[in-house]
């Protein structure tokens, strides 16, 4: 018994096809052919079939690039977000998944202690704009301003913010983990200075905002930086315990030692 040969596509279509870069169609044009004509579809039902196979292959492999592009750290997702265990409520939560605040071009600043779920929320809002079609990157505070700082060394920071502002959300985490000098502080200011009103930032750091002198060193900087992230701001105050502790307390029960 000889194995039946599959269906192929005559050769000036396939190359047509490869020249028009419509992979799909042309993966799934020899089979639907055969199936479109034992079952005698319409020919507007083989058209359509074949340009709905070519979108949803383009939107997955878009999706793909976005979310690779996004250079998140961890992948959470905000179904893993236990709504119970955090401290937001649930209405800001619903209002931040809707990611209309990402439209709208305004700022979300996490403020919290450690472990109260931060980065994890930016990350499933970051994770939820790339499937709904934004583009969006992840850096934390000390990435951002290397990158702005590798820009001074040729010039180029105003065209390394055009290229961050290509984005619709720009995540920006750990905020004051460590001090800045004075010029990474004015970078950082630059760039928060050239997202205003432009682009949705999203923002996480242990300090209250009170408290941002500790790592901006020039006051005047501080106030300006501040000023323009918090218009058109929600800022969201996480607290309790430890999302970490508690579940190695859970994990461990009674081996976890307290510290003060
Ligand atoms: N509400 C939550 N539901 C599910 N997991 C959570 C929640 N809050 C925190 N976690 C988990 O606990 C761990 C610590 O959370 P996360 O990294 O978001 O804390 P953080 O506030 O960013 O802390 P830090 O300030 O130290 O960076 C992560 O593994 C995170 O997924
Ligand atoms: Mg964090």
């Amino acid at each position: 018994m000889t194995a039946k040969t599959p269906p192929t596509l005559a050769p000036d279509l396939v190359d047509g096809l490869r020249r028009l870069k419509l992979a799909a169609m042309r993966q799934l044009a020899p089979e639907l052919l055969v199936t479109a004509k034992t079952q005698r579809w319409a020919p507007e039902e083989l058209l359509r079939t074949l340009i709905e196979a070519e979108i949803s292959a383009r939107d997955a492999s878009n999706a793909r690039n976005r979310a690779k592009a996004a250079a998140f750290p961890v992948t959470k997702t905000l179904d893993e977000f236990d709504r119970t265990a955090s401290s937001i409520a649930p209405a800001t939560l619903d209002y931040l998944s809707s990611l209309e605040w990402i439209t709208a071009r305004e700022n979300l600043c996490l403020v919290g202690p450690a472990g109260t779920g931060k980065s994890h929320l930016l990350v499933a809002l970051g994770v939820a704009a790339v499937e709904a079609g934004h583009r969006v990157r992840y850096f934390t505070a000390a990435d951002l301003v290397e990158t702005l700082y590798r820009g001074l060394a040729d010039n180029s920071v105003g065209r390394v913010i055009d290229t961050l502002l290509r984005n619709d959300l720009i995540i920006c985490d750990e905020v004051g983990f460590a001090p800045l000098d004075d010029t990474g502080a004015q970078l950082l200011f630059r760039f928060i200075a050239a997202a205003y009103e432009r682009r949705a930032l999203g923002i996480a750091s242990h300090w209250p905002f009170e408290s941002w002198g500790r790592f901006l060193p020039e006051h005047t900087t501080a106030v300006s930086l501040l000023d323009r992230l918090l218009h058109h701001a929600n800022v969201v105050v996480t607290d309790g315990e430890s999302y970490r502790m508690r579940e190695a307390r859970t994990k461990g029960a009674g081996t976890v030692t307290k510290h003060r």
